[in-house]
């Protein structure tokens, strides 16, 4: 029998779900698992939610309803591991055991800390780390052990978490170089149509810039949404560029060929900014409606979703488990009876 691919991916629970995890992680995800050759791996990060946020309810509810949103989505827990991450204690750990071979220098490179310090340097903040937590700074290091934890092949990710799943190589290639072959060295996997879909602004979607569509709300709060998308000035009969409109690049990943070759032309036609945004509210609003259903009927059975997981994290552990069991023999934690 060919030994199935590992196919790994996370999202952080700390804000409500938007299109952006839905077109970067949930969707694409969801479709690879469909796949018989790979082993899916799918999680909350729930533990990396305590770096962008001090508030518990936010993380408990964001756990609940991107949990949900998986479900929603169509994901099938009989065909893939899906789990909280920390129902896994291995996941910290292993993280302690990588943090004690990481340099620091490396973790010093990582955008997520870069660009803080670079915010604290152009506010003339005395202290350049001034903020940031050693949560934020450790990050990497908590997503590469989750990514070995399970000896994960493929990491579908967007471009923005590529520098960590480099990282991620480099730690284990690192630890297999002291240790003996025990990780697998993982590829990411980036979608350019889809993994980098742009928010109101036109910077990429993300909770942090809060400047997300969140998928679930009713459709009059999709349509506020996306009337808040920021455009050029120019006026309606004016042909428009498709590159650099945030509109057409969120109507691009939902679309089908042909409806985005209308839209192109559209676009070159003069489209006015408001019928585009309306146009771009329909297809939206087609696409989410199933989804939307099943995820008000899902979010209200909150045991369910607990016994999913619960049961996700014991097919979870017994991958875990032997391989802990592995590295900490490896490093020399091991009993004094063998
Ligand atoms: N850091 C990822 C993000 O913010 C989420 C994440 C955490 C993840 N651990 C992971 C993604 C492991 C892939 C693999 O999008």
């Amino acid at each position: 029998m060919v030994e199935k691919k590992i196919v790994l991916t996370g999202i952080t629970t700390s804000g409500t779900p938007h299109l952006g995890n839905l077109a970067g992680a949930v969707l694409p995800a969801i479709k690879a698992s469909e796949n018989k050759t790979v082993s899916s791996f799918l999680f909350l990060a729930d533990y990396h939610s305590l770096i962008k946020t001090l508030d518990p309810s936010l993380t408990h509810i964001s756990s609940l309803e991107i949990a949900a949103c998986w479900l929603a989505c169509g994901l099938d827990p009989k065909k893939v591991t899906f789990y909280r991450q920390s129902d896994i204690p291995h996941i910290l750990e292993l993280a302690w055991i990588l943090s004690c071979l990481t340099s620091k220098g490396l973790m010093n490179r990582a955008h997520a800390y870069k660009d803080a310090v670079s915010f604290n340097l152009s506010s003339k903040s005395e202290d350049i780390d001034k903020g940031i937590t050693m949560g934020l700074y450790n990050y990497p290091i908590l997503m590469a052990a989750d990514i070995l934890m399970f000896n994960a092949d493929i990491v579908p990710v967007g471009s923005d978490q590529k520098q960590h799943i480099e990282m991620t190589r480099d730690i284990a290639k690192r630890f297999n170089h002291y240790y003996g072959e025990i990780f697998t060295i993982p590829k990411a996997q980036i979608d350019n149509d889809s993994g980098m879909i742009p928010g109101l602004d036109g910077r990429k979607m993300s909770k942090s810039y809060k400047n997300v569509i969140p998928v679930f709300k009713n459709k009059d709060d999709l349509r506020k949404s996306i009337m808040k998308i920021k455009t050029n000035s120019l006026k309606p009969g004016v042909p428009k560029s498709t590159d650099d409109s945030t509109i057409f690049n969120i109507y691009k990943v939902f679309s089908t060929d042909d409806q985005l070759d209308e839209f192109s032309k559209e676009f070159a036609d003069g489209i006015s900014w408001s019928e585009a945004k309306s146009k771009l509210f329909d297809l939206l609003n087609e696409t989410l409606n199933p989804f939307r259903i099943d995820y008000e009927r899902i979010i209200s059975e909150k045991k369910e979703i607990e016994s999913i997981l619960n049961e996700g994290a014991i097919k979870a552990l017994e991958t875990s488990s032997p391989l802990i069991n592995r590295v900490r023999e490896a490093v020399g934690i091991r009993s004094f009876n063998s």
